[in-house]
């Protein structure tokens, strides 16, 4: 198996004495699907942010792709990010005035393909994310759970080793929540590799893997499938119980 993020021993302390994170070890592999929860506070975004390259740990190692982030300066991280991280955020983060089509193309701005290849990739992304017949509409011609397909086709169309989403559904509907859900399930499925944060537990629960996070430590990392018909837990294989910064991610 690949691994496409290895953490060791990170620690993220803002100015100001909070310490954000606190020596999380985590992996993750090529094609799972990982819930990251835990309370408000706890660290998930600070976590996804280092995961994500947009920011540097204070302590520990970061390792994403096979790259060693910390022998990387922040030009290269940034090329780094274009071509191997997908990103999806609550609020979406479309640009305002600009169809659908050109927004996803922008997720492949850097990667030095001409314009009309870069528009024809964004109509393929925006099928496979179920908008073929949007592509020309602009963020508020489009419904919440709409514009957070387009920001998902804009993560992926560029194929990255890894998408990352800052609780996708959080400003959603139930309903339309539930549809994004179903739409990472399925580029799951087809093989992407995704770390998701979500509040809801509902959501939570129907991923394969989830890792649990409190006051900046992981103090859980469960993998297999909680049922939500049958009564009762089938076993998963765990990654082990990781608290205080102890023990570690087989
Ligand atoms: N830029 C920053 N400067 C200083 N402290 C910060 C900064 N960003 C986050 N923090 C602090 O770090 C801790 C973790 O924040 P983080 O945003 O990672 O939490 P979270 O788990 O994503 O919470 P939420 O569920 O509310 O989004 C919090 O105590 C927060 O106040
Ligand atoms: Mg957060």
């Amino acid at each position: 198996m690949t691994r496409v993020v290895g953490l060791t021993g990170v620690t993220k302390e803002y100015a100001g004495g909070v310490t954000a994170l606190r020596e999380v070890d985590l992996t993750v592999e090529e094609g799972e699907l990982v819930g990251i929860v835990g309370p408000s506070g706890s660290g998930k975004s600070t976590l996804l942010h280092i995961v994500g390259t947009l920011d540097r740990p204070t302590y520990g190692t970061v390792e994403i792709a096979g790259f060693d982030v910390a022998a990387l300066s922040d030009r290269e991280l940034s090329a780094l990010r274009a071509r191997h991280v997908g990103f999806v955020f609550q609020a979406f983060h479309l640009v305002p005035g600009v169809s659908a089509r050109d927004n996803v193309a922008e997720g492949l701005l850097y990667s030095g393909m001409p314009r009309a290849v870069r528009r024809r990739r964004a109509d393929e992304a925006l099928a496979r994310v179920g908008l073929a017949d949007r592509a020309g509409h602009r963020p508020h011609e489009l419904s919440g759970g709409q514009k957070q397909r387009v920001a998902i086709a804009r993560a992926v169309v560029g194929e990255p080793d890894l998408l990352l989403a800052d609780e996708p559904t959080g400003a959603l509907d139930t309903a339309s929540g539930e549809s994004v859900m179903e739409l990472l399930h399925e580029l799951s499925a087809a093989g992407a590799t995704i770390a998701v944060i979500t509040h809801d537990t509902e959501v939570a629960d129907r991923l394969p893997r989830r890792v649990r996070l409190r006051d900046g430590a992981v103090v859980e990392d469960v993998l297999g499938r909680v049922p939500d018909r049958v009564g009762g837990n089938v076993p998963g294989r765990a990654h082990g119980l990781v608290a205080g910064g102890a023990g570690a991610d087989a």
